[in-house]
C-alpha cells in the first residue's frame, strides 16, 4: 500500500466530523485538460455524482473505482479530501500524476473495494461523508489491447482488472469444462447462445489453446452468428470480465460493508452499466432501508436489524440525451444513492 494520508492523522475526520455542503459551483476544466494528460476515460454522471455527494471543504469521501480520477478530481477540486481506490495498478499511476496538484488532500490506494475496510483501516480513517464506485471498465482497460478486455482489438485473452490476480480469461476457456463454460455465460452474460457457444469453444480448444481475443471473437461468431447490430461476442466477453474479476461478489460485499463506515447523513453512490449489477444493486439498497421486513411465513411484519439507510433515488438517475451524444458510453450508465439515518 503507497501514500498513506498526506494530511497527516491530527486532520482526519471521524465519524462526528462534517461540515460544509450547499449547492457547489461548476467544476473548473480539469487539471487533466489543462496539463495536458493524454485521454484515459470520460467519468460518467459526474454532475449528478457532484449534486448527490455535495462535496465541500472539511469534507472526506470514498472513491472505490479511482480509474481516470475524473470523479475524484471533481470532488477535490470542491475542496473535499478523498480516500480512493483501484485494483489496476495502470490506473492508479495514472490517476496520482493527473491528481498531484491535490497531493495534501488525496491519498491513491490499491486494492479490491471489496476488501475496502481492511485497507482504508490501515490509514486511521474511521468514516466518510460519502462513497462511491463506478463499476467497471474504464476506457483506458478496453482500448488498450494488451489487457484483452475489448473483441474489437487483437491481443491476449486476459480481462484481467488486476493483472497479479491469478486466473485470465484464457486459463478459464482453456480449463473449464462445457457446463461451467455454459453457466458463465448464461448467468453473467445472459447469453442466449450459451450452451453453443461453450460447447464450440471446447471443440475448438481440442485442436490448441485459445490465446487470443481474435480467436475466441472468431469462434463464437461461428457458433452464434451476428443477429442485431450487437457484436456476437459482446455478452461472452461480459461474462467473461465479471467471472475473471469476480465482479458481481465484490460488489455485494463492498455494499454489505460500506453503509457502516457512512457518517450519519453520508451518501452512498454507486454507478452500475448492466442489469446483473444494478438489479444487486437497487436489492440490496432497498432492503438496507426498509424498516420492516415481512414474509408470508410470519405472522407480522418485523424490525428489519439491518435497516440502516434511506433512499435517496427511488428511481435511478441516468445519463441526459447532451452527455449520451458526448459520451455513447454514458448510455447504460445508472446511478443509485442511499444516504445514512442517523445512529
Ligand atoms: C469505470 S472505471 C472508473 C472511472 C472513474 N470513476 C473515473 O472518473 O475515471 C472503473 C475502474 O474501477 C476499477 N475497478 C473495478 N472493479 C474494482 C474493484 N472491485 N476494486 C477496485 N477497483 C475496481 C477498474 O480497474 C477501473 O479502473
Amino acid at each position: 500500500m503507497d501514500d498513506l494520508m498526506p494530511w497527516g492523522r491530527g486532520n482526519l475526520v471521524t465519524r462526528e466530523g462534517a461540515g460544509g455542503g450547499g449547492d457547489s459551483p461548476e467544476p473548473a476544466p480539469t487539471e487533466a485538460a489543462v496539463r495536458n494528460l493524454p485521454f484515459y476515460h470520460a467519468p460518467v454522471l459526474l454532475a449528478e455524482v457532484v449534486a448527490m455527494l455535495q462535496p465541500a471543504p472539511g469534507k472526506l469521501f470514498f472513491d472505490g473505482t479511482l480509474g481516470g480520477g475524473g470523479h475524484s478530481e471533481a470532488l477535490l477540486q470542491h475542496g473535499a479530501r478523498v480516500v480512493a481506490m483501484d485494483q489496476d495498478q495502470n490506473a492508479l499511476k495514472h490517476a496520482k500524476e493527473r491528481l498531484k496538484p491535490y497531493a495534501a488532500q488525496f491519498c491513491a490506494l490499491r486494492g479490491n473495494f471489496r476488501n475496502f475496510p481492511q485497507i482504508v483501516e490501515e490509514t486511521g480513517v474511521s468514516g466518510f461523508d460519502g462513497m462511491l464506485v463506478d463499476i467497471g471498465v474504464s476506457s483506458h482497460q478496453l482500448d488498450d489491447a494488451a489487457r484483452g478486455f475489448s473483441f474489437m482489438r487483437d491481443g491476449p485473452l486476459d480481462l484481467r482488472m488486476d493483472t497479479e490476480s491469478s486466473r485470465t480469461a484464457a486459463d478459464l476457456v482453456n480449463t473449464e469444462d462445457e457446463a461451467e463454460l455454459m453457466r458463465i455465460f448464461f448467468e453473467y452474460g445472459e447469453e442466449p447462445n450459451a450452451r453453443r457457444i461453450a460447447r464450440a469453444i471446447v471443440k475448438a480448444r481440442m485442436t490448441g489453446p485459445i490465446r487470443t481475443t481474435f480467436q475466441l471473437a472468431d469462434i463464437v461468431s461461428v457458433a452464434a452468428p451476428k443477429r442485431s447490430k450487437r457484436h456476437p461476442a459482446t455478452l461472452v466477453f461480459q461474462a467473461l470480465r465479471i467471472a475473471v474479476n469476480d465482479e458481481l461478489a465484490a460488489l455485494h460485499d463492498f455494499l454489505a460493508a460500506a453503509p457502516r463506515w457512512l457518517k450519519p447523513g453520508g451518501r452512498l453512490a454507486v454507478i452500475s452499466f448492466h442489469s446483473l449489477e444494478d438489479r444487486i444493486v437497487k436489492q440490496t439498497l432497498q432492503h438496507l432501508a426498509a424498516p420492516f421486513i415481512d414474509r408470508p411465513e410470519w405472522p407480522e411484519a418485523r424490525k428489519n436489524p439491518d435497516c440502516v439507510l434511506k433512499l435517496v433515488t427511488r428511481k435511478p438517475i441516468q445519463a441526459t440525451p447532451q452527455e449520451i451524444e458526448l459520451n455513447p458510453r454514458s448510455r447504460s450508465a445508472v446511478l443509485r444513492v442511499a444516504e445514512r439515518l442517523p445512529v
